[in-house]
């Protein structure tokens, strides 16, 4: 396995790929890679011949006194991990190679509608900044498949969305959010957690896992549904940031004649920001 930092570098190695008539699949990641990473790797690998893997801590989609300083940085053991998992190619730029003038005068990808609620409410300019950076990795690998995580269940919708409305020749993947034993999904994120706030945690999963089955039993009073929950997360100690019961497909407030629902959920565990989510057909 090669790791290339350089948009340079990365075309020779494609164009070899390419003239090889190989297939290529792209997992974009920030690194600090879990399990819930390797998962895509590895159905990348079953969709196409040759996977790329980028890393890259994407400046443009944190806000002011977000984590961009602190969120880890493991080069090293993410690519033992990679290696393992059968990935092709790491692709780590620098913040210098990717935005080479600074963020202020970078063009920006924005996706109206599915980017305004949730957590595009929350952090204002975070969508913009993942919509922006995924185009030009999309744009710099010109993969035949990219894999995302249903873990960011905005985040995929927002990727389909510019996919299609930029007719991006590229077949979008969605891979299952990957759990710990006790429900939590695997999060970069969660090391940031003390051990107290780790024991909490699965309060999250554990309250999505409470309303789904609430709704499947009949239950249609999806205002108090969501109310139930927030409060169940206040009770255990976290801060609800949102939970939010919408469509599947528009991830608009859910109605009732909405079959597809997803639970959508972000809520702060001390100065942690957990984000999880869970789909139900009614
Ligand atoms: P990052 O948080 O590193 O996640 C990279 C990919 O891994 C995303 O597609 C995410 O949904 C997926 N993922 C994370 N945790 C997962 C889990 N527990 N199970 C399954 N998949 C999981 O998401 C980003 O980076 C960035 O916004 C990025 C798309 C790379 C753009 O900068």
């Amino acid at each position: 396995m090669r790791t290339v930092n350089s948009l340079k570098e990365l075309r020779t190695m494609l164009r070899s790929y390419r003239q090889q008539d190989k297939t290529i699949g792209l997992v974009p990641t920030m690194g600090n890679l879990h399990e819930g990473h390797i998962s895509l790797v590895r159905k990348a690998a079953e969709a196409a011949d040759i996977v790329v893997t980028s890393i890259f801590v994407n400046p443009m989609q944190f806000g002011a006194g977000e984590d961009l300083d602190s969120y880890p940085r493991t080069l090293a053991e993410d690519q033992n991990k990679l290696a393992e998992a059968g990935n092709t190619l790491v692709f780590a730029p620098s913040v210098q190679e990717i935005y080479p003038e600074g963020l202020v005068n970078q063009t920006k990808v924005v996706v109206p509608d599915v980017s305004e609620g949730h957590c595009g409410a929350s952090r204002p300019g975070h969508f913009e900044g993942v919509a922006t950076v995924v185009t030009m990795l999309l744009n710099m690998v010109q993969p035949d498949i990219a894999v995302f995580g249903e873990k960011d269940f905005q985040q995929l919708a927002v990727i389909r969305k510019l996919a299609r409305d930029l007719m991006l020749p590229v077949e979008i993947i969605s891979a299952p959010t990957i759990r710990e034993d006790d429900g939590l999904a695997k999060s970069s994120r969660n090391g940031y957690l003390s051990e107290e706030e780790r024991a909490i945690a699965p309060v999250v999963y554990r309250t999505l896992c409470d309303i789904a089955d609430q709704l499947s039993g009949g239950q249609s009073d999806f205002r108090a549904l969501e109310e139930q929950a927030r409060s169940a997360l206040a009770d255990a100690g976290l801060r609800p940031d949102y939970f939010n019961i919408v469509s599947s497909a528009t991830l608009r407030p859910a109605t009732a004649d909405d079959k597809e629902l997803t639970l959508l959920v972000a809520a702060f565990l001390g100065t942690t920001r957990l984000i999880d989510n869970l789909s139900i057909t009614r």
